[in-house]
């Protein structure tokens, strides 16, 4: 039998995950990297250096653009471009996907070709694939997790040494997890994007990412960390969305965490992510969620299914949904300095270094504690599940 030719992809960035799908597809004999894009090229990449991107999308035999260069320009540029010329794309990219999800999945179904961006949330995991299965059965009611390797390494690395923040950041970015600015995984925008993501795919919506309220790990300190491994739980930055009739409720925040619940035991980079069916009940998928290989993995094997003849998205699902977090009530954890009237009426009990609240709604302390860092710039928050 007559081998087939194989899919030839224009590769659109030689960094830490563009290098790994290179070195990838170098192996295969079934995905061949026609010609490349990058600023930086590593001494062994043979083939083709491209300038301009019109070339690519002139250039007939190739089927496929894979978009790792990441950031929003030029890549949404680029990506809207390649669809336009009825090329394939995968990227890994969540902030573009997130940002224009509707515009580009539209686009790709018009085209009629293929738009995948497995690795743009869970690094390795097949998280979306696995999601899109789940939604094609039945609705899916809930999606929650870990989500993203940075903000786990530095927890973690707090957690079991009682070293410092910065510490833990500097090792999270020489292991490649963090983003170039770690600024999005640490205030939990680069968590909310695949949060933004895997709603819009599960649900079949599509979510305004503003409008996820969003509290992160950056004011966090190793006191915060000591009182939390007094009351026996363990901080994690989660990710939750539920669907309701007419909304979706959609949050991050940090969560302290009971030994009971699997997330308690998640180590350094890895993620865990779960959706709950409506008769499936609870599906959780844990692997590696940030770094070189396990982020090229995801797009090599979209690259496999593209080979294989997928097209299209996950879904073609895009009914806007507005977020609402008023009906989700926890207890919080809540570390401010001095008074505040709202704060005091709500609290229940003390800590050496924070106070515990009273049940409240996720709209109405992630609001407050907004508002509160005007006067406070370092009051932190955790939700207690
Ligand atoms: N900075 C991201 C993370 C990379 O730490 O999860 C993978 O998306």
């Amino acid at each position: 039998m007559k081998n087939k030719e194989p899919m030839r992809i224009a590769l659109l960035g030689l960094g830490t995950v563009g290098y790994g799908v290179y070195e990838f597809i170098r192996a295969r004999e079934d995905l061949q990297v026609a010609c490349a894009m990058s600023l930086v090229v590593p001494e062994d990449v043979t083939c083709p250096i491209v300038k301009d991107i019109r070339d690519i999308w002139a250039d007939e035999t190739i089927d496929t653009v894979v978009e790792v260069i990441g950031g929003l320009h030029p890549a949404y540029e680029w990506v809207k471009g390649s669809l336009e010329a009825g090329k394939n794309v995968i990227t890994a990219n969540k902030l573009l996907i997130a940002a224009h999800y509707k515009e580009l999945v539209s686009l790709a179904l018009e085209k009629g070709v293929a738009l995948r961006c497995t690795a743009a949330a869970g690094g390795g995991i097949p998280w979306l694939t696995s999601l899109k299965r789940c939604a094609e059965q039945e609705p899916v009611i809930r999606i929650s997790g870990i989500m993203n390797g940075t903000t786990n390494f530095i927890l973690d690395t707090m957690h079991t040494t009682g070293g410092s923040f910065d510490t833990a950041l500097a090792e999270a970015q020489r292991l490649g997890y963090a983003e170039f600015d770690p600024t999005d995984d640490l205030n939990g925008a680069d968590i909310r994007r695949k949060l933004v993501i895997s709603s819009n795919i599960g649900y079949g919506c599509v979510l305004d990412e503003k409008e996820v309220a969003t509290e992160g790990i950056e004011h966090i300190t190793g006191e915060d960390i000591a009182a939390f491994r007094s009351m026996g739980r363990v901080c994690k930055l989660i990710a939750a969305s539920r669907k309701l009739d007419h909304s979706v409720a959609a949050y991050i925040e940090p969560a302290l965490v009971p030994p009971s619940m699997p997330e308690s035991a998640i180590p350094t980079n890895y993620n865990l992510i779960s959706l709950t069916g409506e008769h499936i009940g609870k599906q959780s998928f844990y692997g590696q969620g940030a770094g070189r290989y396990p982020t090229a993995y995801n797009v090599l094997q979209d690259c496999v299914d593209v080979s294989h003849g997928i097209r299209g998205f996950y879904t073609d699902r895009l009914e806007e949904a507005h977020v609402d977090n008023s009906t989700v009530y926890r207890h919080y954890y809540v570390r401010t300095k001095g008074d505040d009237s709202w704060l005091k009426a709500r609290t229940e009990s003390f800590l050496p270094c924070g106070v515990i609240t009273e049940a409240v709604s996720v709209s109405e302390i992630h609001a407050w504690a907004k508002k509160r860092r005007e006067l406070d710039p370092d009051c932190f928050i955790a939700s207690l599940r």
